[in-house]
């Protein structure tokens, strides 16, 4: 059984769908051990508690100093023994210790085809605004493991998403969120609990 963190700040709708996918069993094998927030007011932790999810916040804020913070962060996962951290629309800087401590157990959804539109200051509605000031014509969504870059670590799944003449950043990313984000971080998470993921050498291999 796969035991999950999920790392959140804000709505929890990429939360929901793994709530969701677990409950209809397409997630096979793992359960939620405990959604994290640093917002005490992330809607995302209303959702836990709905579900019967242990709900905690964690936030820098009520910490003396950001090492005092990581330790917290990290004693957490640790005492819950926990195999997978999964953040979802997390917007704290994952410590270092937290990424060494859990190598390739780590994974991010981002709203971009990575390498495209990511890196530092691309997060939420500013990634839809550079990709409609760009005028591509198609963007979507990336999960990954999580390294110390930024959005640099293996690529596990991808999913395209069509980007309209008519689009706003807001219309584009619940588009990005429906079609892409929703559907792959599940999938993932359901190919990591089957045991078919491996980094070799930097690149992520599925076993069939
Ligand atoms: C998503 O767009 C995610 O890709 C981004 O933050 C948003 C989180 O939304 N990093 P939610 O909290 O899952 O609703």
């Amino acid at each position: 059984m796969l035991k999950i963190a999920v790392l959140v700040s804000g709505g929890g709708t990429n939360l929901q769908a793994i709530i969701d996918r677990v409950k209809d069993g397409t997630i096979a094998d793992a359960e939620i051990d405990v959604v994290i927030s640093n917002n005490k007011g992330a809607y995302a932790l209303e959702r836990a508690e709905k579900s019967g999810i242990d709900a905690l916040v964690i936030s820098p804020k009520d910490f003396e100093d950001r090492a005092q913070f990581n330790q917290a962060l990290l004693s957490e996962l640790k005492a819950r023994k926990v195999d997978l951290v999964v953040l979802a629309g997390y917007l704290v800087v994952v410590p270092e210790t937290v990424i060494s401590e859990f190598r390739n157990r780590i994974i991010n959804i981002h709203p971009s085809l990575i390498p495209s539109f990511c890196g530092k200051g691309y997060y939420g509605l500013k990634v839809h605004e550079a990709v409609l000031s760009r005028g591509v014509k198609v963007t979507g969504a990336t999960v990954h493991f999580v390294d110390e870059g930024t959005d640099t670590g293996p690529i596990i799944l991808q999913k395209a998403v069509e980007v309209k003449q008519s689009d706003t950043p807001e219309v584009l990313q619940r588009r990005v969120m429906e079609e892409a984000e929703w559907v792959i971080l599940p999938r993932a998470i359901a190919m990591i609990a089957k045991g078919q993921i491996s980094v070799v050498d930097g690149l992520v291999r599925v076993e069939e």
